[in-house]
């Protein structure tokens, strides 16, 4: 196996090494969106069912085109209209699209732990598409993959992650990978969204927004997560938008490389006004696009993907569909 696990939980789990794997073979993937047929029949005769339990666009529908792209065999499994419905637990409704012989389950679930518990019940391999506020894997590699098509390697980079990172999944992925690749991390949002013990995870904690963006390569800005607030942590979104909303003016403060990244979906002129969001320094649909590059990466090698098949010429020879 290139991935020592069978499952991808968190990048927490990941090795260095097998984070720039998925990232080397995900560049290969990449190439296939140019050319005139995008599909390779790599994961022919392979199942993967995608088990969303909670609201995705971006995910649910950036992992549907990774599988069809390699030629899998798919199934969407609908939350709304299972069984779950009538009272019947995550793991019988798991084990029960297992036993139709199915390969890999993509898991979305609002509880952290819900993808690592079925990855400990399941033969299938098991991908978390985000499980509550704990990680999102496929999202973090992603964003690095996004970050280092400009930057290269990432060792001694400046990333800063602002928003609401108590709630952040997508925090925790990006502070693990990131860290991994010698990245340095700030993350920054006001006191009631950024928990201190987010220092141990190796990220530094900034309150003051202009401080913390002065000397970043990167901005990562999140979504304020209003449907995972138990209580109101800041008083209103306009107070939000002018103290930690990244505005034109907030990136007067940036370096003229400094560029942003959004892993949507976006609350405009909340966390990032529309002029940010649409302007010259966003790179936020090149995220978009990587995210199919990286799931197709995830998936090839967790069902036993020869990296080595896709590299140097076979970059070019990641055959196509006959
Ligand atoms: N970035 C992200 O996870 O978006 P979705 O919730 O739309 O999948």
């Amino acid at each position: 196996m290139i991935l020592r696990s069978k499952d991808l939980i968190g990048l927490e789990d990941l090795s260095r090494e097998e984070i720039l794997t998925i990232l080397e073979a995900a560049e290969a993937f990449r190439t296939i969106f140019d050319r005139p047929v995008r599909k390779v029949p790599i994961m022919r005769g392979r199942t993967v069912v995608n088990f969303f339990v909670e609201p995705s666009t971006r995910t649910r529908i950036s992992f549907e085109l990774a599988e069809k792209r390699l030629s899998a065999d798919i199934v969407n499994f609908d939350a709304s209209t299972s069984s779950l419905k009538k009272g019947e637990t995550l793991r019988d409704t798991a084990e029960n699209i297992q036993a139709m012989k199915i390969d890999m389950i993509v898991v979305r679930h609002s509880s952290p732990g819900a993808a690592a518990y079925l990855g400990r019940v399941l033969k299938a391999s098991v991908i978390n598409a985000g499980d509550g506020a704990h990680e999102h894997p496929t999202q973090g590699l992603l964003d690095i993959m996004t970050m280092r098509q400009r930057l290269g390697d990432l060792a001694g980079r400046k990333v800063t992650i602002i928003g609401d990172i108590a709630q952040s999944r997508v925090a925790r992925s990006n502070i693990y990978g990131l860290t991994k690749l010698g990245a340095e991390v700030t993350v920054c949002g006001p006191p009631t969204m950024v928990p201190a013990a987010i220092a141990r995870l190796g990220a530094t904690v900034e309150h003051d927004l202009k401080r913390a963006v002065a000397d970043a390569d990167v901005l990562n800005i999140l979504r304020i997560q209003l449907e995972r607030q138990s209580q109101m942590v800041f008083p209103g979104n306009r107070e939000y938008h002018l103290m930690f909303g990244v505005t034109e003016e907030v990136l007067r403060h940036t370096k003229p490389s400094c560029f942003v990244m959004h892993p949507g979906p976006m609350n405009r002129d909340v966390e990032i006004s529309s002029a940010v969001a649409d302007g010259p320094r966003q790179v936020i649909l090149e995220q978009v696009t990587n995210g199919v590059a990286v799931r197709m990466a995830v998936i090839y090698l967790l069902s036993g993907g020869d990296p080595r098949q896709l590299g140097g010429g076979a970059r070019a020879g990641v055959r196509e569909e006959e």
